[in-house]
């Protein structure tokens, strides 16, 4: 009941009194007063006045299952059964490795309002606190060969990229290889997991935390992350349109990876936003760090740079990041 609630308030303009809400909903005044204090609880601002009626100030705070429904716009990944939006979970890539395990097929998109354990690259911990950011898993179950899934990532943070600057109007740039900024600043962390048998792909899990609505951050990247609220100049983001914005993006890019089995077909897209394009970076190789100028990405998704002595370097991104001179791009 809350659901159609809510679907007749928003799409209504302004008061709606709650007789005219209880005659079209067929249900009694005290059955709309339960529907909207459920509403509330779900996360929606629904403001009452009397001799007037009631009246949806805000949906962006909200993210729950039907808030995210409404906006899918995908035709595969997250749709129909495929779309599972928890409460809370430990980290939503161990719960798509979990039902992966249990049968679940290409195409699960798992999504949270909060996790209890997220997982960040190299062993790091990645806080998702309740009510603020989207964090969410996408599982793929590919036929292609092993050596191609880590350029999934890059297609995911084009997706992720795309996704935001849609629904946010940001100038949002992608840190090779899949860390998205805005303002030199980091908001969206990509985690991909892969687990093979034999030599197949089982399945691959690739985790994106977007920070949305937050405006704090563990003392340790405070100086280095932000959120699409504080960029957008302290303003809500609906977490359920960057969710979906994201998705479409990702099957209409995945698509094209799927063709040719490599960037050819997304390479120019991805350095037009690329921030390490024509700047000077320092690659922080294992083997020994070193100064270069950076061209932007093949099609292989490695970053090509050009070392002081002319020789030219592909940096591949499992091996190897890179970051600014001044910095952290
Ligand atoms: C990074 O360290 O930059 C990658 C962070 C990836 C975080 C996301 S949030 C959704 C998914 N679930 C996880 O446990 N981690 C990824």
């Amino acid at each position: 009941m809350a659901n159609n609630l809510i679907k007749f308030l928003t799409e209504a303009d302004g008061f709606v009194s709650g007789q005219e809400i209880a005659d079209k909903l067929g249900i009694s005044r005290n059955s709309v007063w339960k529907a909207v204090n459920k509403a509330r609880k779900s996360g929606f601002e629904i403001e009452a006045v009397p001799n007037r009626g009631y009246r949806v100030v805000s949906r962006e705070d909200v993210f729950c299952e039907e808030e995210l429904r409404d906006v899918m716009k995908t035709k595969w990944l997250g749709a129909g059964d495929n779309l599972v939006f928890m409460k809370t979970v430990d980290s939503t890539n161990t719960e798509c490795k979990r039902r992966s395990e249990n049968g679940a097929g290409n195409g699960l998109l798992v999504i949270t309002d909060s996790q209890t354990s997220g997982k960040g690259r190299r062993g790091r911990e990645w806080k998702t606190p309740e009510c603020t950011n989207v964090a969410m898993s996408y599982l793929l179950k590919p036929d292609f060969i092993p050596d191609i899934a880590p350029m999934l990532t890059l297609v995911m943070a084009m997706a992720a990229a795309k996704g935001i600057a849609e629904v946010t109007g940001l100038d949002v740039k992608i840190k090779w290889p899949n860390d998205i900024v805005i303002n030199g600043k980091k908001v969206v962390g990509i985690l991909t997991e892969m687990a093979l048998e034999e030599d197949t792909i089982s399945y691959v899990i690739i985790g994106t935390g977007i920070n949305v609505n937050t405006t704090e951050f563990p003392e340790e990247i405070s100086k280095t992350a932000t959120s699409l609220y504080i960029e957008a100049g302290n303003k809500k983001i609906s977490r359920a349109k960057i969710a979906a914005a994201s998705a479409l993006a990702f099957e209409e890019y995945y698509a094209k990876f799927q063709e040719t089995e490599d960037l050819s077909a997304l390479e120019d897209e991805y350095n037009a936003i690329c921030v390490n394009v024509g700047r000077r970076v320092r690659v922080l190789d294992p083997k020994g760090e070193y100064e270069a100028d950076s061209k932007g990405i093949n099609s292989k998704g490695e970053l090509m740079v050009t070392k002081d002595d002319g020789t030219s370097v592909n940096v591949y991104a499992g091996e190897v990041s890179v970051r600014g001179v001044y910095g952290y791009t």
